[in-house]
């Protein structure tokens, strides 16, 4: 497979030099070992073994049904081929409801490869599980706004932090995971505004999806960036395989479109 190169992986120190010197962090999901290798040759920075693999490689309608053995088994088919970019690994649904069944799963997940695991929500027992981890030497990337895995307690997919209120209980509760040790911070539909605010609060790098141009990164679920979604796709991705001849182009597009700035655009934004 010609698509491997030989580079130092990018580290968390690394990322975060990137993040203080200004440069934008490009993120795409992956699960298998042929994405894994063109993610790294069209020089994605980070690859997200995302849960949501429970929607475009197992068929279900939400992530809720991802086990921790599935993630496991996609970070290895990711990690094994992987020379440059930044693992992070989701730690699926109930896969982390204390701090001790967390450790497991980000052992799991750790052993397989991922140089990062992701949690999703910013409560007080989140907050307790990143610095229980954080200490135990599992580096941490939260994840606020949408939250995929509580779809059926939210009745759906929709924008969050919209109101007053919302809006600085979010900003709390980024800056609470960024006290406690995470060192990334995903950021799902919200208003541009306040993916702004919170990106320009706290010093972790933000990585946004539906989340407005000021985060640090931006990311996309692979299928939705190459036109492959089964259904409507949502306002924040964009199809780059619109303006591509090959899948290797759209990838590097959506690099030089993160890194330039000029993903995403207000079409692919929220208003306050
Ligand atoms: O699972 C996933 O792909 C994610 C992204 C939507 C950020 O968490």
């Amino acid at each position: 497979m010609s698509y491997l190169q030989t580079e130092k992986p990018l580290s968390i120190t690394k990322l975060l030099a990137m993040h203080a010197e200004g440069e934008k962090i490009a993120v795409l999901t992956a699960y298998d070992s042929t994405m894994s290798a063109l993610l790294n040759y069209c020089g994605v920075d980070v690859i997200l073994i995302g849960d949501s693999l429970g929607n475009v490689i197992q068929g279900h309608s939400s992530t809720t049904p991802v086990r921790i053995e599935d993630m496991a088994y996609h970070t290895g088919c990711v990690s094994r081929v992987n020379q440059h970019a930044f693992l992070i690994a989701d730690l699926p649904f109930a896969s982390y409801g204390d701090p001790v069944q967390a450790l497991e799963s980000s052992a799991l997940l750790m052993r397989a490869g991922a140089d990062m695991v992701k949690l999703e929500g910013g409560g007080n027992w989140q907050v307790e599980t990143i610095r229980y981890l954080v200490e135990r030497s599992v580096p941490v990337c939260a994840h606020l706004g949408l939250l995929p895995q509580s779809v059926h307690l939210l009745g759906g997919y929709k924008v969050q932090g919209k109101s007053r209120d919302a809006a600085t209980h979010m900003l709390e509760q980024a800056q609470m995971c960024a006290e406690a040790g995470a060192q990334m911070l995903v950021l799902e539909a919200i208003p541009s505004s306040l993916g702004a605010k919170i990106s320009h609060s706290i010093s972790i790098p933000t990585i946004g999806i539906g989340a407005g141009p000021d985060c640090s990164g931006q990311v996309l679920v692979l299928q939705d960036m190459l036109g492959l979604n089964l259904g409507k796709p949502a306002k924040f991705v964009k199809n780059f395989m619109a303006e591509a001849n090959s899948i290797e182009g759209a990838i590097k597009a959506f690099v030089r479109e993160v890194k330039s700035g000029k993903f995403p655009g207000p079409e692919h934004s929220f208003a306050s």
